[in-house]
């Protein structure tokens, strides 16, 4: 794992879009994994961005999102793909067929979990996978106790999640109480991970994610079992980590970052 820290959101986002707009223009075929929340709005911004001013082009990715909840329509304005559409594609040249989403109305949830994991294997694979974290620490909608080899299935949410997520909703009786998300297993799959937290509400749940013992109690410890997983952070969610200071040192001096400091 490594971690980067960034002066603020802003900066956190634009370093995000340099790393998935570097991956991107080397393999215009990219497997992208997308996800939602507030924190990535800024990053989808800088990546509209990009489209726009630097010609980004998204025309020959495809896109597998995280998850979405159970029994919204996609059309339904609280639905991740509405966000998906509203934040990004509708804004850069992505072909709206190579974009996925689990089909939270479908009338064999089961079976779509099982063909969401099937198409990600026939397109061999994500090689990006964007993240976000829960403040109770799950990555996509891997509850509590998820098992860290779980795949794509319906999770029942937590009174946490649910009351974190209320706020886009009208009121919290309407936060869908179940979700189907990529599993912990199908997240560590991923050629690479890059996981963004921003603002001093996560920085305890980041301690925890990247300093913390792996336990299925917080499914983004998983990570610390992955070969590329990056963690991109701000002062403010950084400001409980123990190592920060080596962190710091390995980002402004190995060549690898060069290019991004
Ligand atoms: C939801 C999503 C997660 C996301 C989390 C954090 O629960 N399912 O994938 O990481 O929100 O959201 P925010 O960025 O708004 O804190």
């Amino acid at each position: 794992m490594e971690v980067i820290i960034q002066p603020d959101q802003d900066a956190v986002a634009r370093l995000a879009s340099q790393i998935i707009a570097k991956d991107l223009r080397a393999n215009a075929h990219l497997v992208l994994g997308l996800a939602t929340g507030r924190t990535m709005e800024a990053l989808y911004q800088s990546l509209v961005g990009k489209c726009k001013t630097d010609k980004l082009d998204f025309s020959l990715c495809t896109t597998f999102n995280l998850d979405e909840y159970v029994g919204l329509a996609a059309e339904d304005a609280h639905s991740y793909h509405s966000y998906m559409c509203k934040h990004l594609f509708k804004h850069v040249n992505i072909d709206m067929r190579n974009t996925h989403l689990p089909n939270g109305l479908a009338t064999d949830l089961d079976a779509e979990c099982v063909n969401y994991e099937n198409l990600i294997k026939k397109f061999g694979g994500i090689d990006l996978q964007l993240l976000g974290i829960g403040k109770a620490g799950h990555i996509g909608f891997n509850e509590p106790l998820s098992a860290l080899l779980s795949r794509t299935r319906v999770k029942a949410l937590t009174p946490t999640t649910l009351s974190q997520n209320a706020t886009l909703f009208d009121s919290q009786t309407e936060v869908p109480r179940r979700a189907i998300t990529m599993g912990v297993g199908t997240i560590l799959d991923a050629r690479k991970c890059l996981l963004l937290a921003t603002g001093i509400d996560k920085a305890e749940i980041i301690a925890k994610a990247v300093e913390g013992p792996i336990t299925s109690m917080i499914s983004a410890t998983a990570l610390q079992l992955h070969r590329k997983c990056t963690v991109v952070v701000d002062e403010a969610a950084a400001s409980k980590l123990q190592a920060a200071d080596y962190y710091r040192w390995i980002f402004n001096n190995e060549p690898e970052w060069e290019e991004f400091r």
